[in-house]
C-alpha cells in the first residue's frame, strides 16, 4: 500500500488530517520534532482509528536526518507538509525563527521530493499570504500584498518556492492550500488543538480562560473599521480542513497534468468578528467569558474571508461544521483536557 508521510502529523491540523486520511484508506507515516507539539495526539489518533501511527521525531532542518526518512520508507507516495510555526504575533517578535524554521524545512523536504520521486505534494499555506485584502471575500487570484508579518512571509515564499520547484520537477504534482482560521476540535474529543504555553490563537484563549487555566482573555483591538470593531477572520473547522487534504491528494492522484500547481482557499464564505465569536461561545457553552478590550496586535490584519467555490467545484468540498460546532467541540475539548489533567494530579497524589 502507497505510504503519505504527514510532516508535523503530531500537531493540530496533522493529527486530524491523518485521521481522515487513514478513515479514507491512506497508509500515513508522520515526521514531527514534537517542538510544538506531544506524541499525545498519536495516542488519540489510535484510539479514533485503531491505527497506530509510526512518528520520525526529526527536525526537518536536519537534511541528512530527513533524508534518512525517504531511505527507510521507499514507498512514499505523497506528502502533506504542515511543519512549521505559525503564530503571527510571535513571528513579528521572533523574524528569524521563522524563516530559518519554516524556509528551511520546506526546501530540505523538497530537494528529498526530488531525490526520492515523490509524485504529490500538498502544501500547507495561509490566507495570511493574502495581506490586508483591497476586497473580501479574497479568491484565489486576489492580490498576494505586503505580508503583515515573517509568518505571512514565510507562506508567501514557501508558495513561490513550490511553484519555482513544480517548474522543474515535472514528476511531482502540487497543491497549495490556503487555510483561514482552523478551530474546533474532532467530535469524539480524542485530539484537539494543545498549545504549548500561553495560546496566541483566538479559540484556545477563549477555552482556556472559560476553564479558568486564564484568568482573562483580551481582544486585541475594537476600533478597527468593522461592523463591531474587532478584527473579521474566516472561522473553519479543523475536521472541514482535514477533509480538504484528504480531498486535495485524490485530487492530485486523479490528476493527469503533472506541471500545473493548484491553489485552493479553504475558508467557510462567512466572515465572524472576534466579539461575534465570544458571544457564540458564550452561547453554545453557558460559559460567561471573562475578557476585556486590549490594544492591537502587531501584525494583525484587519479582515479577511474567503470565496471557497473553487476548492467546492474542483474537489468537491463540502462544509460540514457550522460556528456552533466549531466552539461547541472546543469547549468539549477543553473540558475533556481538564478532565486529564484532574486525573493526572489525583494519581500523583496518590503516588
Ligand atoms: C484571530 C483574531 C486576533 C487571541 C491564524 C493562525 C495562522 C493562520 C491564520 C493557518 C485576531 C484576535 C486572538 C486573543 C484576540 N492559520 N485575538 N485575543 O492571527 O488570524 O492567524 O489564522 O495557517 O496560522 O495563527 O489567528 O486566532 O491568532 O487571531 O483578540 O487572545 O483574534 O487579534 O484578530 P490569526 P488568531
Amino acid at each position: 500500500m502507497k505510504t503519505i508521510l504527514v510532516t508535523g502529523g503530531c500537531g493540530y491540523i496533522g493529527s486530524h488530517t491523518i485521521v481522515d486520511l487513514i478513515e479514507h484508506g491512506f497508509n500515513v507515516i508522520s515526521i514531527d520534532d514534537n517542538s510544538r507539539s506531544t506524541d499525545i495526539a498519536l495516542s488519540g489518533i489510535e484510539k479514533i482509528t485503531g491505527k497506530k501511527i509510526k512518528n520520525y521525531k526529526v527536525d526537518l532542518k536536519d537534511y541528512n536526518d530527513t533524508r534518512a526518512v525517504f531511505q527507510e520508507n521507499n514507498d512514499i507516495t505523497g506528502i502533506i507538509h504542515f511543519a512549521a510555526y505559525k503564530a503571527v504575533g510571535e513571528s513579528v517578535e521572533q523574524p528569524l525563527s521563522y524563516y530559518e524554521n519554516n524556509m528551511f524545512g520546506l526546501i530540505n523536504l523538497l530537494k528529498c521530493v526530488e531525490e526520492f520521486s515523490v509524485a504529490h505534494f500538498v502544501f500547507s499555506s495561509s490566507c495570511t499570504v493574502y495581506g490586508n485584502p483591497d476586497s473580501i471575500p479574497v479568491t484565489e487570484n486576489s492580490a498576494i500584498k505586503e505580508a503583515e508579518s515573517p509568518y505571512g512571509a514565510t507562506k508567501q515564499m514557501g508558495e513561490r518556492i513550490i511553484k519555482d520547484f513544480a517548474h522543474v520537477v515535472k514528476k511531482t504534482s502540487n497543491i497549495l492550500l490556503r487555510y483561514f482560521n482552523p478551530v474546533g476540535a474532532h467530535p469524539t474529543s480524542f485530539i484537539g488543538e494543545l498549545p504549548i504555553g500561553k495560546p496566541m490563537n483566538l479559540v484556545p484563549a477563549i477555552t482556556q480562560t472559560a476553564i479558568g487555566k486564564l484568568p482573562k482573555m483580551f481582544v486585541h483591538g475594537n476600533d478597527y473599521t468593522t461592523r463591531d470593531g474587532s478584527c473579521v477572520r474566516d472561522y473553519i473547522h479543523v475536521c472541514d480542513i482535514a477533509h480538504a487534504h484528504t480531498l486535495g491528494l485524490q485530487y492530485l492522484i486523479a490528476r493527469k497534468n503533472k506541471t500545473q500547481c493548484d491553489v485552493f482557499n479553504l475558508g467557510t464564505g462567512n466572515g465572524v468578528t472576534v466579539l461575534e465569536a465570544i458571544k457564540t461561545f458564550e452561547k453554545v457553552s453557558g460559559q460567561k467569558l471573562n475578557y476585556a478590550i486590549g490594544p492591537r496586535r502587531a501584525g494583525d490584519v484587519v479582515a479577511i474571508y474567503a470565496n471557497n467555490e473553487l476548492a467546492v467545484q474542483q474537489l468537491g468540498w463540502k462544509i460540514k461544521y457550522n460556528l456552533d460546532a466549531m466552539m461547541k467541540t472546543a469547549w468539549d475539548w477543553e473540558l475533556k483536557l481538564k478532565e486529564a489533567e484532574d486525573l493526572l494530579k489525583q494519581q500523583s497524589l496518590l503516588n
